[in-house]
């Protein structure tokens, strides 16, 4: 017999390719001795860069002949795309893979994956090994582009198949991938942070910042354009790093101009910006642009400038409002949203009376509040002035009334306007309706059927509904 893996291909995207073919018979071969065509479901937790890389795994188990299965409780695979952000994400993981574990016992041929962040941590790994044996593949944010190879070998192993990368310089393209919705994407641009924010966790497990091509990234965009998508959201930890590094590459300001010129695509949407490294000439594009949204997502963390030095985010309270000040002179339809943590070690109510300081000021069109929560490994996990639950409780809610307050201001303001949206979805709760986004990402539902998803209407917004609104198609 051939030995599958010593015949592989050197070149990784001809190796996953050819893996990928060598799956298609092994999925063929046992589904022809078996009355239905094998399941599979992927279950994402966490952020945009997650959705993206769970397109990637379906668009390769697609390939090898899985079929989609909309439940996860009847999928013969099931594979979870985990996230470490902060705790609760990954205690969400290990209740629901206590639940697996249960099922596995009534359904011995079902297989189960785990990918993403949470398994670059070595802790997590560790505790898998120990108590969740059932677990069929296991492996990180590194080598998901191994995935076809890595399937392969769980379908042809009968032990835990393990493989975690520290690191990797590697970027793979030209991987199948099977997009959630047809007229938008996520499209990948750089990879990795080398921020170091003290509480978090995402430079020790997604690695050191690695951009793409632009020459890659807008082959991708002109393709998804010719596939029907009109809209794309560019992705990276720390966009406006893009290029940095690299010799003759394009900055992140340069390669959005490069984007804007493919014909076809409307709107172009990034994120996330990190507030020290937005220049002006990046303000000036937006200001000049047609195609990119009229939204900043600028995370703030903290308003008071003593916690942000302990943050080591290395912007002040008073350069983040004169920058939010600065872009909204320049772009004044512009949405400003924003991330904000409550309870970093040492914070007291004055430095959550800054944060609410700034909020006002900026006026922020929405942001995430989050309690802070402890990642081993991070300098922050190892300060000695945690804050308490009580303190937390304490200040959180003000933190997050001044955001809603903030958020309802802003959308009440454009009430009576026509705007145009880009229609998503039909209506969850009214088939009625649909459901689209306004350029600086506001959500508007008005009368309408799924003829019109893909599609860009304008729409007069006639009641706001705080953070939404209600529209009527003009
Ligand atoms: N605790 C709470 N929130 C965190 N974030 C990152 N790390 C932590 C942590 N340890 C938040 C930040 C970041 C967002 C993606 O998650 O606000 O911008
Ligand atoms: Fe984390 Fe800071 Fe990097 Fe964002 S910029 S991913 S908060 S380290």
């Amino acid at each position: 017999m051939v030995n599958v893996y010593s015949n592989a291909p050197v070149d990784e995207t001809e190796r996953q390719l050819y893996f990928l073919e060598e799956l298609k018979k092994k999925i063929s071969t046992i589904n022809e001795s078996r009355d239905d065509k094998l399941t599979c479901h992927v279950t994402t937790f966490g952020c945009q860069m997650n959705a993206r890389d769970s397109e990637k795994l379906l668009g390769i188990l697609k390939e090898a002949g899985f079929i989609e299965s909309d439940e996860e409780e009847k999928a013969d695979f099931i594979i979870y795309n985990t996230c470490t952000v902060r705790d609760n994400a990954n205690q969400k993981v290990y209740g629901r893979l206590g639940y697996l574990k249960n099922q596995k016992k009534k359904r011995p041929d079902m297989k189960v994956a785990l990918c993403g962040c949470m398994m670059q941590e070595p802790s997590v790994i560790e505790k898998l090994k120990k108590s969740y044996r059932f677990v069929n593949l296991i492996f990180g944010t590194h080598n998901i582009f191994k995935f076809a190879e890595l399937v392969y070998r769980m379908l042809d192993e009968d032990t835990m198949v393990i493989d975690i990368w520290e690191d990797t310089d590697k970027i793979v393209e030209d991987l199948p991938v099977d997009r959630k919705y047809s007229f938008k994407s996520g499209v990948n641009i750089m990879f990795g942070c080398n921020n170091f924010c003290t509480y978090c966790i995402v430079p020790y497990v997604r690695g050191r910042e690695r951009s793409r091509s632009s020459k890659e990234i807008i082959r991708e965009i002109e393709k998804l354009v010719a596939d029907g998508v009109k809209e794309v959201m560019l992705l990276g930890q720390n966009v406006n790093s893009y290029g940095k590094g690299i010799e003759n590459e394009l900055t992140f300001p340069q390669l959005l101009t490069e984007i804007e010129k493919i014909d076809g695509l409307e709107r172009i949407r990034f994120m996330t910006s990190h507030p020290k490294d937005l220049s002006d000439e990046l303000i000036e594009v937006m200001r000049n642009s047609k195609k990119i949204c009229k939204h900043l997502h600028l995370p703030l963390q903290s308003g008071s400038s003593k916690i942000l030095g302990v943050m080591n985010r290395r912007y002040t309270k008073e350069s983040y409002i004169e920058l939010a000040t600065k872009i909204r002179k320049a772009i004044p339809d512009i949405a400003i949203t924003s991330d904000i943590i409550v309870g970093f070690p040492g914070e007291t109510k004055e430095d959550v009376d800054e944060t609410i300081d700034v909020i006002n000021t900026v006026k922020f069109d929405g942001a995430f509040t989050f309690v802070y929560s402890k990642r081993t490994g991070t300098p922050a996990a190892a300060m000695d002035n945690q804050v308490s639950d009580e303190f937390v409780k304490e200040h959180f809610d003000r933190v997050l009334k001044a955001v809603q307050e903030n958020a309802k201001d802003q959308a009440n303001k454009l009430t009576g306007k026509i705007m145009e949206v880009l229609v998503e979805d039909v209506n969850d709760h009214d088939s009625t309706m649909v459901t689209g986004r306004l350029s600086n990402n506001l959500c508007v539902h008005f009368k309408g059927d799924s003829s019109i998803i893909g599609t860009i209407k304008n729409v007069k917004l006639v009641e706001c509904k705080d953070f939404y609104y209600i529209g009527e198609i003009v």
